[in-house]
């Protein structure tokens, strides 16, 4: 809901403008094109209003009406919703070029992110190098299969995090209630520090090396801060809501991090250290192939792919470990199953699938064993005064689909460790 307000309360600071220009738009012209069906559109604001608080549930509602492909006009962007497997596969099937880039949010345009950016850069073959790189130098099973010892210290980690924030608290006299995505976030952000740098970047323990971490939040908060500028281009240079200059600030803090680690890296490859075999050695290793790809992956775009795999690999995992640990605390039956599954045969090894996204093989290790680690290493009861009938399910806005309040939950040793395994 926050968003929401964010919004508005950025629409309401050009509503003048916009009442000029309304007017003006009225008299003017009638947009005669055909479109497929959807709501009536305000002109200027479109069909903005009709978003609700949470758009992805409106679009579901307005299929009812209007159908699986819908038609809305958000400000002065034209956008077409799909919402069924057979349309989708057709517009994939039919239309995958045209389709196949990405809307860029304005805000990342800060220090030419979108540029070298694969989860929002064009189609083309930088593009086409990186999915190739991800795939052959870090989603590779043989790759995965070395990096499990650290998948296994950053869960270790976070089960460690865990009980001594809660002794903590419970020392002083707390009831040991804690927010539950704050640690699986940890864990991932450490897993990715380990698998790009080979180092943890934060030490929830120490007050040094926050600095990055703190910088990565802010910036995905910016990036999934509704921005009014992103449906009215000509408020780009106003930024109403200050979202582009907050974001150009924090961008900034987190891309000189990261241009100190390479720095760093090279000076240690010029002394002779031996090479770690991480992914920012495979980034400054990279040649291409002298056909279709570019030659070197310049200075900017280094930065932009490092930033990235944060981006899109911490929180998306904790969100999802969140809602799961959500929906298992709301039913006592099926929490009770899984842990006693847990505790029965812990770890079942599975094969990791190819799935839309580039990080999925990734995702699919770390997220099981982790959700599986926090429910066997502890038993949960839920915080806040919340019981499984009271629970908030509501979702909120953003780049994942995060739960608009987080989850609280009180985790109590359960005197098994994640080295049962
Ligand atoms: C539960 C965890 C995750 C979920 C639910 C998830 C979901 C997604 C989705 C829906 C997309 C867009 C795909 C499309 O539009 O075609 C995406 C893209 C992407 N993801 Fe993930 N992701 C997860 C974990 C990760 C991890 C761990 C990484 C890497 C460390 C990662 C890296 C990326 C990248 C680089 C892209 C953009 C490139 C692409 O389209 O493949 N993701 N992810």
């Amino acid at each position: 809901m926050e968003s929401a307000w964010n919004l508005l309360a950025g629409l309401g600071l050009f509503m003048p403008v916009a009442l000029f220009l309304l007017l003006k738009q009225r008299k003017s012209r009638v947009d005669t094109k055909i479109h497929p069906p959807g709501p009536p559109a305000w002109p200027i604001f479109g069909n903005i209003f009709d978003l609700g608080a949470i758009p992805h549930h409106t679009f579901y509602k307005l299929k009812e009406k209007y159908g699986p492909v819908i038609w809305l006009k958000l400000g002065y962007t034209n956008t077409l919703v799909i919402q069924s497997a057979e349309t989708a596969a057709e517009l994939f099937k039919n239309h995958d070029l045209a389709f196949s880039d990405r809307k860029v949010p304005l805000v990342l345009t800060a220090h030419n992110y979108s540029q070298g950016s694969m989860s929002i850069g064009r189609y083309g073959p930088n593009w086409r190098m990186l999915r190739r790189l991800y795939s052959s130098k870090l989603m590779i099973t043989k790759q995965l299969d070395q990096t499990k010892v650290l998948r296994q210290k950053c869960i270790d980690d976070m089960i460690k995090y865990i009980e001594e924030d809660v002794a903590e608290a419970q020392a002083q006299g707390e009831s040991g209630e804690i927010k539950v995505a704050h640690y699986p976030f940890l864990m991932t952000f450490n897993l990715i520090g380990n698998l790009l740098l080979s180092r943890d970047l934060v030490n929830p323990r120490s007050i040094d090396g926050h600095e990055f971490y703190d910088a990565m939040n802010n910036v995905m908060k910016w990036a999934g801060t509704p921005n009014v500028a992103d449906f009215f281009p000509f408020l780009k240079w106003v930024d109403p809501q200050g979202i582009m200059r907050n974001m150009v600030q924090d961008m900034g803090k987190a891309v000189r991090i990261v241009e100190k680690f390479v720095k760093e890296r090279t000076e240690e490859w010029k002394s002779g250290r031996k090479k770690t075999n991480d992914f920012l050695d495979a980034l400054l290793e990279y040649e291409g192939d002298g056909k279709d790809e570019p030659d070197v992956i310049s200075d900017q775009n280094r930065r932009t792919i490092i930033l990235e795999l944060f981006f899109t690999g911490s929180e998306t995992t904790s969100t999802t470990i969140e809602w799961a640990m959500t929906e298992l605390l709301r039913d006592p039956v099926a929490m009770g199953r899984a842990t006693e599954e847990l505790h029965q045969v812990v770890g079942p090894r599975r094969k990791g699938t190819e799935r839309i996204c580039v990080g999925m093989s990734l995702a699919h290790r770390v997220l099981h064993l982790g959700l599986a680690s926090m429910l066997h290493c502890f038993e949960w009861e839920l915080g806040g005064n919340y019981t499984p009938e009271t629970l908030d399910m509501n979702e909120g806005v953003g780049i994942t689909t995060r739960k608009l309040k987080p989850l609280r939950a009180k985790p109590k040793r359960a005197g098994r460790t994640t080295n049962d395994k």
